[in-house]
């Protein structure tokens, strides 16, 4: 994708919380400003009188007026209003995020790929601790959905893959989280004990959000920013943020609670750097380098494989020449071969991966 213009930080109010409307605050950024735009917008949830729990006591749902639209229409016009103006203000590379559930999710679906976002990824947040279907009449409701999106279909997002591995211990990072609810200390509540707000998200469904999706300095913008969740994980983890939210208390509990949270510094904020986003190193390199010399002997890690390096950056056997992929799949007679972690080379510790040696040249652009 090509670069959108470039934005004078300065002209952005960053790190602020603004009372207002999240449409018109967002149509007031400049335009392709911004890399990453979370949104939990109202679900339009529409409940119809009192839902008992059987001790007799009142489950608190939404039933506030920011969460009240006339008609179903009304709904979609809002999202397609709130749904242009983000896309306006995103980087061709940046990122949407938005959150719901079935009352809404599929409606915003709909809206957005009409304006023709790029869906990356649905994910289901598995919440551990759901509330009971308290009447019994059907399955508990036990998730709610998030969209990950781009502008285009050939947006190049940022996706710290790597990072999101090691956070599931070595294990790829799947699209279903499992996560709790929010509740204990993390749950703001007022004097006299009640919620704070009805739908305070927890960190940690934005913690990945954030972490997979953006990098330290990056800016986010969350139109519907509530108690300030965004905002909250965005200072821990060195991003900017910018919300809006239209309810004053609202505001002023965000930013209390923002002001109490410290930025992770130094290596605190880096994370696994991802090989996709590192500029591509053609095997040739490493000779041109010297960092290999032609001729070397290259081995399959069993060493039942072995190749002889040429100073064009291809590999030969007795059998077979070309690149280190090409060659390492026509030795196991299989149709694709990571050639990087397939060979070897020889050391006085024994066997080590050609995979080291562009991991150096890799730490050499970034020093
Ligand atoms: C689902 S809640 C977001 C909760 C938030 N993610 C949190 O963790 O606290 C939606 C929020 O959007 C606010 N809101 C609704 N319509 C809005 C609008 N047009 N502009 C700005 N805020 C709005 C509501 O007041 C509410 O706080």
């Amino acid at each position: 994708m090509t670069k959108g213009p470039v934005i004078n930080h300065a002209e952005l109010p960053l790190n602020t919380i603004i009372q207002g409307d999240g449409i018109d605050g967002m149509n007031a950024l400049p335009e392709e400003s911004v890399d990453l735009v979370f949104a939990d917008p109202p679900y339009n949830l529409q409940l119809r009188g009192k839902l008992m729990r059987p001790d007799d006591s009142v489950v608190n749902g939404v039933s506030e007026d920011w969460d009240r639209f006339d008609t179903v229409d009304a709904y979609d016009l809002f999202t397609h209003d709130w749904l242009r103006a983000a896309r306006r203000i995103l980087k061709p590379d940046g990122s949407l995020w938005v959150m719901g559930s079935y009352h809404n999710i599929f409606r915003v679906g709909c809206v957005l790929q009409d304006q023709q976002f790029w869906i990356q990824n649905d994910v289901i947040w598995r919440k551990t601790n759901p509330m009971p279907n308290f009447r019994g009449t059907r399955f508990t409701n036990a998730h709610e959905t998030l969209i990950w999106a781009t502008k285009y279909e050939n947006s190049r997002p940022t996706f710290n893959y790597n990072a999101m591995k090691m956070m599931n211990d070595g294990v790829q990072m799947r699209s279903d989280w499992t996560l709790p609810i929010c509740t204990g200390r993390e749950r703001l509540r007022k004097s006299n004990g009640d919620k704070a707000h009805p739908t305070q998200k927890p960190e940690s469904v934005l913690h990945r959000v954030i972490l997979s999706t953006s990098n330290p300095g990056d800016i986010v913008v969350d139109p519907f920013f509530g108690t300030g969740t965004t905002g909250a994980v965005a200072k821990k983890l060195g991003r900017n943020f910018i919300g809006f939210e239209m309810e004053k208390e609202y505001v002023i509990r965000a930013g209390r609670r923002i002001d109490r949270i410290k930025t992770a510094q130094g290596v605190g904020i880096d994370v696994t750097r991802s090989r996709r986003r590192e500029p591509r190193i053609p095997f040739g390199t490493l000779i041109e380098r010297g960092l290999i010399n032609p001729g070397t002997q290259l081995f399959s890690s069993d060493g039942r494989h072995t190749a002889r390096v040429r100073a064009d950056g291809s590999v030969v056997t007795d059998t077979h020449e070309g690149s280190i992929h090409r060659v390492g799949a026509d030795v196991q007679n299989v149709a694709s071969c990571n050639g990087w972690t397939f060979w070897h080379f020889r050391t006085p510790q024994g066997l080590t991966q050609i995979d080291a040696l562009r991991g150096l040249v890799h730490a050499e652009a970034g020093a």
